[in-house]
């Protein structure tokens, strides 16, 4: 089996998703080398990237789930993780999923004093609760998830309020948590945030675990350097070893990383569909559109977080360079993936590699313009297999009722 890429598109359409398990692997067992705390037990968000391929290979190094929704929760229990190792990390969600999650025996993290008291209404003995510790971090500001514009968690200064909830009723908070935003290079803001939720936790008598969250970046550009992971777990862990030397008992430490486990390890493959030259004029210097066959509907971080991702000519890497625009085949002005950027100058049919695409990549795809979503495909030594097929447009249509609709054609 060749990994050739112009073969993947071959065998399995183009765009096409394509992650590589033995990168997965690396980072899952790098980020467990870099705790040197005990009990540690690491956790995956599975929000990142949904594909079981994927979250099967972190399960199979010994981590738990991070769940936000339902259908994460399942996906979670469809690998064979088991429930006490699933934080539910809700965010406003209905009573009918706290309902449903109670019984499937996940731990429920709760993000808000209302949850809290609804879980404490509804029976629940144990919890945990994701405090706001005013530190935020973060690649963007729609990803900075703690501070004053935050949605997210219970204020740091409110333990008097979860304290009277396990006070008058028999729910226990259990578990400390933080997660204070994606994509940070600054492990100095990750220490910061951990010396305010480690003074709530110490007000809190019955807890079993804290989770310091995920967050962790990747070098996306190539002027930028990786996080000093050993130095961050060293941090943690020593933060952790003292704060349980006066807590007076061992507390497992949980960390649940996303995007660093799983985005170097996938490529967003794609076809150049047309390149176009417009003139210069009165408005400046004219552009060079290389356009391709997928677009924001498949990978939307260039376009709402103004996110960088490396981006290679596969088919011609020894082309004169020129500076492009890459873009896709969507029908907005805004289905950029990058601007004036150099590259060996593509021709039609050329595959690009978007890459460090295997995080928020498909799992926040869309099917804007009725354009069905791609493949995955997971290599796995050496060997690749299909993840997920390529939905289809009849896919798509068939999720709508046809009897009313004009002409009642199907
Ligand atoms: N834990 C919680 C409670 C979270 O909300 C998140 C991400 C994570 C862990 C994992 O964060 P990570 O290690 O992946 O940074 N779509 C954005 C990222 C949104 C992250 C939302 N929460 C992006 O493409 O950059």
């Amino acid at each position: 089996m060749t990994l050739d890429p112009h073969d993947l598109i071959a065998r399995f359409g183009s765009p096409l998703y394509v992650y590589d398990l033995d990168v997965v692997r690396a980072r899952a067992r790098a980020l467990k080398a870099a705790v040197t705390y005990r009990p540690f037990q690491p956790l995956y968000a599975i929000k990142a990237n949904a594909c079981p391929a994927v979250a099967g290979a972190i399960v199979g190094e010994g981590f738990g789930i991070d769940a936000v929704a339902p259908g994460e929760v399942a996906m979670a229990l469809r690998l064979g993780v088991a429930p006490e190792r699933v934080l539910y990390t809700e965010n406003n969600m209905t009573d009918a999923e706290q309902a449903e999650a109670v019984r499937q025996g996940v731990v429920i993290c709760a993000g808000s004093l209302d949850r809290l008291r609804r879980l404490a209404a509804a029976g629940v003995r144990e919890c945990a609760v994701r405090f706001n510790p005013d530190v935020g971090a973060g690649a963007h500001a729609k990803i900075h998830t703690a501070g004053a514009a935050s949605k997210f968690g219970v204020h740091h200064s409110q333990v008097d309020e979860v304290l009277a909830v396990e006070a008058g009723t028999g729910l226990r908070v259990v578990g400390c948590h933080m997660h204070i935003g994606s994509g940070s290079l600054d492990a100095d803001a990750f220490v910061r945030a951990m010396d305010v939720i480690l003074d709530v936790g110490r007000r809190l008598p019955h807890l079993r675990f804290v989770d310091f969250g995920g967050g962790i970046g990747i070098p996306y550009r190539p002027e930028e350097r990786a996080v000093d992971l050993p130095a961050l777990g060293a941090a943690a862990s020593a933060l952790m070893a003292d704060f349980c030397r006066a807590y007076g008992r061992p507390l497992e430490l949980r960390l649940e990383p996303g995007r660093f486990l799983v985005a170097e390890a996938g490529t967003l493959l794609t076809t150049v569909t047309s390149v176009k030259r417009n003139p210069d004029s009165s408005d400046g210097a004219g552009r060079t559109y290389v356009g391709c066959d997928t677009g924001f509907n498949h990978l939307i971080r260039p376009c709402m977080y103004d996110a960088y991702h490396r981006i290679e000519n596969l088919t011609r890497p020894h082309a004169v360079p020129a500076v492009i625009d890459v873009v896709g085949n969507i029908c907005e002005s805004g289905d950029v993936f990058a601007r004036d950027r150099q590259l060996p100058m593509p021709e039609l049919g050329d595959v690009l590699a978007i890459r460090d695409a295997g995080a928020y990549g498909l799992a926040m795809a869309s099917t804007y313009n009725l354009r069905p979503l791609p493949a995955e495909v997971a290599i796995d030594h050496g060997v690749a297999r299909l993840a997920r097929r390529r939905q289809s447009v009849d896919d798509l249509l068939a999720a709508w009722e046809w009897r009313e609709s004009a002409g009642g054609a199907r």
